[in-house]
């Protein structure tokens, strides 16, 4: 509620500002004045070893365009959701309610639960209007991992629901401050209502909206120290927009993915994160005390010739005034992860995409689900597969339940500083990625990609462990 009515706040004032002004600004959104960092669950649990939150989808209104409003769903009313706050080792039981005129689950996107806490409809029967359901499981990683509806998913999260989850380690690296950065959009009409027309185009690339957020905000602005250490974490939550970040002058230094830290810190200009995806950076602020940068969405072409379009700007940075600080450095190191034995892969599994009877369809195997034959492994064992991406555009794979590492593109082995636990990973068109995969955890699990457009019509299968 607080960060709505900053939100209302903001459209007041712009209007006012705007009084005077052409025309053309009467459709600017608002200009927030913050970052919009998502509001902490309270946890009622005194436990200290427990966290136990009440969340609640209902609709609320928010003010994406200036003038209007819009009525999203959302999680305990804001978008993006609520952060719930964690250590390692938690107990997490979350007292769930679907207040919305249409059935919902949650899934805990690259959390490592029990398989029927996974919120998937082979697991659990959807959450009716005005019913209630308790999550419980252990957070067994630290990271930074995200929720949503596994129902309807296109619909459901492009009208604002998803929440985060930051789960601590022991073992977290030094930064002045940390801040958490939602990168989505939303394709609204001009009165605010959300444009849920659906052609083939849109289909194919993913829904792509034309209000481009952060933290549910556009343009918010990041204060930073001049010389502080910044630590970022970074989720995709959109449908199906791909974000190549870019700090003009500026390096991220990659500390973490979707399963947490990782060894061997690398350095990139440009971080491309997909539908799906974290990735946990560090930066030191570079710049003239009192000046602002611009954290900039690269094109990226993921297919179809689609990402030509020109690099836009997503966010302010605000190097703040004053001495600054000094003596930071970035760490060369990470928590030792475990790695999985390679090998060949032992089956290739094959991503494309056509028209079968006239409707677009996105094809595992050739087979569009549910007909997708599942895949039977033993529980414990390791499998190495070849993900081949037959289709002229990009897919992120996503799988359930289970963290993976890629071990090779187009056969040439990935270099040592890839070593890392995903959940998600792009599947760059017309090529394969070979992962590896340790299935614990018996029970039915989906892999699926994660543009929503692509999972609802057809890219989606199962993985069956048998106990
Ligand atoms: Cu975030 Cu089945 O996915
Ligand atoms: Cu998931
Ligand atoms: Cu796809």
């Amino acid at each position: 509620m607080i960060r709505l009515s900053r939100a209302l706040a903001g459209v007041a004032l712009l209007s006012l500002l705007a009084a005077g002004c052409a025309a053309e600004q009467a459709e600017e959104p608002p200009v927030p004045d913050a970052w919009g960092e998502p509001a902490v669950v309270p946890d009622r649990n005194p436990d200290p070893r427990i966290v136990e939150v009440d969340l609640e989808a209902r609709e609320a209104e928010k003010a994406y365009l200036e003038g209007t409003t819009t009525t999203v769903w959302a999680y305990n009313g804001t978008v993006p959701g609520p952060l719930i706050e964690a250590n390692v080792g938690d107990t997490l039981i979350v007292h769930f309610k679907n207040s919305l005129p249409e059935e919902t689950t949650i899934h805990w996107h690259g959390v490592r639960v029990p398989n029927e806490m996974d919120g998937v409809m082979a697991v659990q029967e959807p959450i009716a209007p005005g019913e209630t359901f308790t999550y419980q499981f252990t957070l067994r990683d630290a990271g930074f991992y995200w929720f949503h509806p596994h129902v309807m998913e296109p619909e459901q999260i492009q009208k604002g629901l998803f929440g985060l989850i930051r789960v601590r380690g022991p073992n977290e690296p030094e930064a002045d401050v940390e801040k958490i950065a939602v990168l989505g959009d939303v394709f609204l009409n001009k009165d605010g209502t959300f444009n849920e027309e659906l052609d083939d185009d849109t289909i194919m690339m993913g829904r792509e909206g034309n209000v481009v957020l952060v933290n549910g905000e556009v343009m918010p602005a990041l204060d930073v120290q001049p010389g502080g250490l910044t630590r970022l974490r970074i989720v995709n939550v959109a449908n199906g927009r791909f974000f190549n970040l870019a700090l003009p002058g500026h390096t991220f230094r990659v500390i973490g993915t979707d399963g947490g830290l990782i060894p061997q810190p690398y350095d990139t200009e440009r971080l491309l994160v997909s539908p799906g995806e974290r990735y946990d950076v560090l930066l030191i602020a570079d710049g003239e005390p009192g000046t602002e940068l611009t954290l900039m969405n690269e094109a990226y072409e993921r297919g179809h010739h689609t990402g030509l379009a020109e690099p836009m700007p997503l966010a302010r940075v605000r190097i703040g005034e004053g001495p600054g600080l000094s003596g930071r450095t970035l760490p060369e190191t990470g928590p030792a992860i475990e790695r999985l034995p390679g090998g060949p892969a032992e089956a290739t599994i094959t991503f494309d995409e056509g028209y079968v009877d006239g409707k677009l369809t996105f094809t595992i195997d050739g087979k569009a689900f549910p007909d997708v034959p599942p895949i039977d492994v033993q529980e414990g064992s390791v499998h190495v597969y070849d993900l081949k991406n037959d289709a002229e555009m990009d897919h992120p794979f996503h799988l359930h339940g289970f963290f993976f590492q890629v071990l090779a593109r187009d056969d040439v082995p990935v270099a040592d500083e890839e070593l890392a636990n995903k959940d998600t990973v792009i599947l760059p068109q017309r090529s394969t990625v070979r992962i590896v995969t340790r299935f614990d955890e018996p029970g039915m699990w989906m892999y699926h990609c994660h543009i929503l457009e692509h999972t609802e019509r057809g890219m989606m299968g199962e993985i069956h462990v048998e106990p």
